[in-house]
């Protein structure tokens, strides 16, 4: 059985206080995107094991999040079964993509469909959460609001058709770090952030590009004052807007059309020293796949 795993974007991100827990109230726009990993599920008599092509720095232990929700999914369903999991990595680490949570729901959503288990939705959505803040978008994807850490959703529309472009840095960005850099008086831009959703609700391009916000960046920017000049670059280039995703180190821009990517890439991909990369957004999440996908997205996980 195969579950793609596709990466999210935040197209903007508003940091509305921290919590008593030590996590912040988040308000986020989400955007589940093509680029994607590939998860292989095996049944197996006993024990839980991982395999990882594509990233020799991606751990295959319990530190991995899909080893760690194949076992909270196990022990919560009573199962005994195996399974051998292999991913193919697509999605860089630590660049705000949330690949290893989008691994991690594919996971759940996988043995649920190997297993034959019937899950409570609550109860997935649960463990989702107890597994990182972003698993729980990944198990409907598409464009949604979130709230609270980001587990409280609300399906969105389509964002308008542009075109998409992400750098992706060498360097990665710890998510930990980040909000622990953060200055104590938070300036939310929640007011940007509700703008942006009435622009995807109109369809406004224009409106759409102007409220791209996001409150981590001028701490991650701290951190890794590079990330300054790759935005310089892009806004260089004729991009509508630049944005950071997550905590970073990855960033997207938004042209009027994908012909103009196509003109960008042909020029070299390589930008301040992230690699370039055209984008499409999709309207789904972690899924199980069907034939019919691999005739609908022969590309999808190039
Ligand atoms: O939930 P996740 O494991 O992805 O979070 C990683 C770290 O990011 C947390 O330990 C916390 O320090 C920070 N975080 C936060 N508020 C959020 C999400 C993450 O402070 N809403």
């Amino acid at each position: 059985m195969r579950v793609l795993a596709p990466a999210k974007l935040n197209l903007g991100l508003a940091v509305v206080g921290k919590r008593p827990d030590g996590y912040h109230d988040l308000l986020t726009v989400f955007q589940a995107i093509d680029l994607a990993d590939t998860l292989t599920l095996r049944s197996r008599a006993h024990g839980i094991a991982l395999h990882v092509e594509g990233d020799d720095t991606i751990p295959e232990g319990p530190e991995n999040l899909i080893v760690r929700a194949a076992m909270a999914y196990a022990s919560e369903h009573g199962v005994e079964q195996g399974v051998l999991i292999t991913v193919t990595k697509r999605i860089p680490a630590g660049a705000g993509l949330g690949g290893g949570s989008s691994d991690a729901a594919a996971t759940l959503l996988g043995l649920e469909a190997l297993w034959g288990v019937d899950a409570d939705p609550v109860a997935e959505r649960r463990l989702a959460l107890e597994l990182g803040s972003d698993v729980p978008f990944f198990l409907t994807g598409g464009t949604a609001r979130g709230e609270g850490r980001g587990e409280i959703l609300t399906p969105l529309p389509d964002p308008p058709e542009m075109g998409w472009l992400l750098a992706i840095p060498e360097f990665r960005c710890h998510t930990r770090e980040v909000f622990a850099s953060l200055s104590p008086g938070l300036t939310g831009s929640i007011q940007k952030l509700r703008m942006l959703e009435e622009a995807i609700h109109h369809g406004d391009v224009e409106a759409f590009a102007r409220h791209i916000v996001n409150d981590l960046e001028p701490g991650v920017v701290r951190i890794e004052p590079r990330l300054a000049r790759i935005r310089e670059a892009l806004q260089r280039l004729g991009a509508m807007a630049v944005g950071l995703t997550g905590s970073g180190s990855a960033m997207f821009a938004l042209f009027r059309s994908q012909g103009d990517i196509a003109q960008l890439l042909d020029a070299g991909s390589i930008l301040e020293g992230a690699r370039l990369r055209a984008c499409v957004p999709v309207g789904f999440g972690a899924r199980v796949v069907t034939e019919d996908d691999d005739h609908r997205h022969p590309d999808l996980a190039g």
